[in-house]
C-alpha cells in the first residue's frame, strides 16, 4: 500500500511573540522534537484520522478540506499521526498543519516549495483560529533558526549552531487564541500603550538577531528578559511565569522569559553548561518541569 511519511518539528519563540501578530519580526527556533503525519489512501468513502497524541482536530480537517478545494481532488485519505512535542506549547496546530499538507501534496505528486507550502498552511491556521502571525509554520518549515517577519512573511535563516537554551513546562495551560484575543482586546482600550511596547519588542529582536549570530549569550539573556518585562505589561504572563523567570535568573540564566502566548505553557532560559543544574534544580523546586528539548532542529522532512 503507498503511503507517504512527512515530519515537523515544534518551536520555541525567543523573541517577539504577540507583537509579530501585528506585523513586527520574531525569532524562533525549531525543536528536535517532532510530529509525523503518515497518509495513504481511504478507501471508507471519508477520510480517517488516527491520532492519540493530538487532541484537536480541527486543524488536519480543515488541511484537508483546503487541499481539496486548492487541488481540486475528490479522494479520502486515513492519516496516522504521532506526536514529541506534548502539550506544552510546542507548536503542535503549526506541526500538525504543515506536515498534513506536505504529505497530501506528496502523496499527490504535487511539489510544493517552502513558500507555496506555506502560504496554504496560512490559510488554514486563518480559517481555523483568524488571528496567529504564521511564524510557528515558517519554523516547522524552514528549521533552524528564524527572523521572521510579521507583515510581509518573510523568513531569514540564521547563521546559528547552538543556542544555549533550556525549556520548562510552567504546568498552566491555555490557548493560543485566549492570549492573542486578550491582547487584542488591550490594544483596543489602550492603542498608544500597546503600539509603544510593540515597537519596543520590535527593537529587541533587532538587537537580537545579531546577538544570536554571534553567539552572545549574555546580551540575548538581558534582551530576553526584557522582552518578559514587557509581555508581563501586554498581561499575558502569570506569577507562575514570573517566578519560574526570577528563579532562573537568580540561579544563574542569562536571562530567561516566557515563549509563546503566554497565560502558561513555556518559560526559556539561557544558561551556559556550568549553570545549568543549578537553574534545573531551582525551577524544579517552585514547580517547573524540564522539557527535554535542543534547538537548531531540522526543517520538515520527508520520511522515506
Ligand atoms: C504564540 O506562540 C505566539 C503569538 O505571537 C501568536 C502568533 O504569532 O501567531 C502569541
Amino acid at each position: 500500500m503507498k503511503q507517504i511519511t512527512v515530519s515537523a518539528p515544534g518551536k520555541l519563540m525567543l523573541l517577539g511573540e504577540h507583537a509579530v501578530v501585528y506585523g513586527y519580526p520574531c525569532i524562533v527556533a525549531a525543536v528536535n522534537k517532532y510530529l509525523t503525519v503518515t497518509i495513504s489512501r481511504s478507501c471508507r468513502g471519508k477520510d480517517r484520522i488516527n491520532a492519540l497524541e493530538v487532541a484537536d482536530f480541527s486543524f488536519v480537517k480543515e488541511s484537508l478540506k483546503v487541499f481539496r478545494h486548492e487541488f481540486s481532488i475528490k479522494d479520502f485519505f486515513s492519516l496516522r499521526i504521532k506526536s514529541e512535542l506534548g502539550n506544552f506549547g510546542l507548536g503542535t496546530s503549526s506541526a500538525v498543519t504543515v506536515a498534513t499538507l506536505k504529505a497530501l501534496a506528496e502523496f499527490n505528486h504535487l511539489n510544493l516549495d517552502k513558500k507555496e507550502l506555506f502560504n496554504l498552511s496560512y490559510k488554514v491556521i486563518q480559517n481555523v483560529q483568524r488571528l496567529g502571525s504564521g511564524f510557528d509554520l515558517a519554523t516547522s518549515i524552514w528549521g533552524g533558526t528564524i527572523y521572521f517577519e510579521g507583515k510581509t512573511k518573510k523568513v531569514e535563516s540564521l547563521h546559528q549552531k547552538f543556542l544555549p537554551i533550556m525549556a520548562f513546562f510552567s504546568g498552566q495551560k491555555v490557548k493560543t487564541i485566549e492570549m492573542v484575543e486578550k491582547v487584542a482586546q488591550l490594544k483596543k482600550r489602550n492603542s498608544k500603550f500597546v503600539e509603544d511596547i510593540f515597537r519596543k519588542i520590535a527593537k529587541l529582536v533587532e538587537e537580537g538577531r545579531d546577538t544570536v549570530e554571534g553567539c552572545d549569550w549574555v546580551t540575548l539573556g538581558k534582551l530576553m528578559t526584557q522582552n518578559h518585562l514587557f509581555l508581563t505589561q501586554l498581561q499575558v504572563s502569570t506569577p507562575k511565569l514570573d517566578q519560574l523567570v526570577e528563579t532562573a535568573i537568580k540561579a544563574g540564566a542569562y536571562g530567561a522569559k516566557l515563549s509563546g502566548a503566554g497565560g502558561g505553557d513555556c518559560m526559556i532560559a539561557l544558561v551556559s553548561r556550568k549553570n545549568k543544574k543549578k537553574v534545573t534544580s531551582a525551577i524544579e523546586k517552585v514547580g517547573g518541569k524540564i522539557i527535554d528539548v535542543a534547538t537548531n532542529a531540522q526543517g520538515l522532512r520527508i520520511e522515506l
